[in-house]
């Protein structure tokens, strides 16, 4: 929470069934901190009025270029200029095809239009958040405006699919308040991945002894899915290999859902070739029953106990790490250390074991499921502290980290 401390957004809405997710929009991001200004267009307010806004901003709702209160005391009847001017961004929710088109050729008839042509570039970030029927976002026309709008410098969110109020069912609802609300968050992390292919494992493994019962543990996958949201959020192109968790996806990370050891080797190397960063969260269960039981192994009333035994399952990190990329650092491979004691001394050692770059550290029974946590960073100069923080901060801190490495490698 308060991720968006210090931020002030005009938050502008045009005609569209959409306008009613723009309430809890603009209440989200007050939330994470930021201040809201709103701005209506005459069509945003057959659907919802200023009221509604006003209440949930805290500010009055600017509709008319010709408005002449001041603003912020400044009395000058230039609403387009005062509003744009103290703003981070200006978000768009919803924006109809039309307002798009109007935006593409530059046209200021309203007062959002208006705020839009005059607000200062490389200052002011556009976000528009696109809401329309899926036939009027199929269309030529609208694909090529928004192409252009993306030239233009402005960042257009791509919309979401399923049921429309029109009754179709297709591509071209709005993004919901909180994917929005992530996407924004997003856009103002330091773009510090851009080009890179990042590739994270996450979660437990599952082993299975029969049909349906196996062996696994603790690990909630938070830390590796905060990962892979930072490393999104930084500008890489995410893909996630998960064991069995219920969290959410991360917008825009590419998720492979597998059970086993075995099933995630398989998916990462899968992806190994593509990717620039490897960086294994993931805690893999150290061994798996050496034959899996094909139907469920019955208990017979006679108190004799199954005989279990185990083989080795095979170490993903190493495996990439000792790879040609891995060693050439083609492929940068970050791991995990998850122990209850010793801290720096083990890290460093399955550091030099696996031959990884960079191995963090952290107490296990300390982050296992928690919403926080604190690392050690570990390389071959020596050892650097990450202070106990949300796993989202940390995550963003190692990759800045990471980022820092590989702008080095190069
Ligand atoms: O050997 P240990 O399990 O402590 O090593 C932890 C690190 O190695 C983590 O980064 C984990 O994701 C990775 N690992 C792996 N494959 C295994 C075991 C661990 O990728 N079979």
């Amino acid at each position: 929470m308060n991720e968006l401390a210090g931020k002030h957004i005009v938050l502008g809405l045009t005609g569209g069934i959409a306008c009613y997710k723009a309430a809890e929009l603009c209440r989200a991001l007050i939330k994470e901190g930021a201040t809201v200004q709103v701005v209506m267009t005459a069509a945003a307010q057959q659907f919802i009025t200023p009221v509604t806004l006003q209440a949930l901003s805290g500010r009055t709702v600017y509709d008319s270029q010709w408005d002449a209160r001041p603003v912020n005391g400044v009395g000058n009847n230039m609403p387009h200029i005062n509003l744009s001017r103290e703003a981070d961004a200006i978000l768009i929710a919803p924006c109809s095809a039309d307002f798009m088109a109007k935006l593409l050729h530059g046209r200021a008839d309203d007062l959002l239009s208006l705020l839009c042509l005059a607000r200062p570039l490389d200052k002011v970030a556009l976000l528009i958040a696109p809401a329309m029927n899926r036939e009027m976002w199929a269309h030529p026309a609208t694909q090529r405006n928004v192409a252009r709008l993306r030239a233009d410098g402005a960042t257009v969110f791509e919309v979401g699919s399923g049921d429309q109020a029109c009754g179709e069912t297709g591509d071209g609802r709005m993004l919901e308040p909180q994917e929005l609300l992530e996407e924004v968050i997003a856009f103002f992390q330091p773009k510090t991945l851009t080009g890179q292919q990042v590739l994270v494992t996450a979660g437990p493994t599952y082993e299975a002894i029969d049909p349906v019962r196996g062996i696994t543990n603790l690990s909630s996958g938070k830390m590796g899915f905060a990962i892979a949201r930072a490393a999104r959020e930084a500008g890489a192109a995410v893909t996630l290999v998960a064991g069995p968790v219920s969290l959410a996806t991360p917008r825009g990370v590419r998720r492979i859902d597998v059970r086993s050891a075995r099933d995630m080797l398989q998916a990462v190397q899968e992806h190994a070739p593509a990717a620039t960063v490897f960086i294994a969260t993931a805690a893999v269960a150290d061994w798996r029953p050496a034959s899996a039981a094909e139907q469920k192994i019955k208990k017979d009333g006679s108190g004799k106990t199954p005989e279990l035994s185990f083989v080795e399952n095979p170490d993903i990190l190493a495996t990439l790490a000792q790879s040609p990329r891995g060693r050439s650092r083609a492929l940068y491979c970050v791991g995990f250390a998850a122990e209850s004691h010793d801290l720096l001394a083990h890290t460093q050692a399955k550091r030099q074991r696996k031959e990884v770059p960079l191995l963090v550290g952290n107490i296990g029974p300390a982050t296992f499921g928690q919403d926080d946590n604190a690392l050690l960073l570990v390389d071959e100069l020596g050892a650097t502290e990450l202070a106990r923080a949300s796993k989202l901060s940390l995550a963003r801190q190692l990759i800045a980290n990471i980022a820092n490495r590989i702008g080095a490698r190069g």
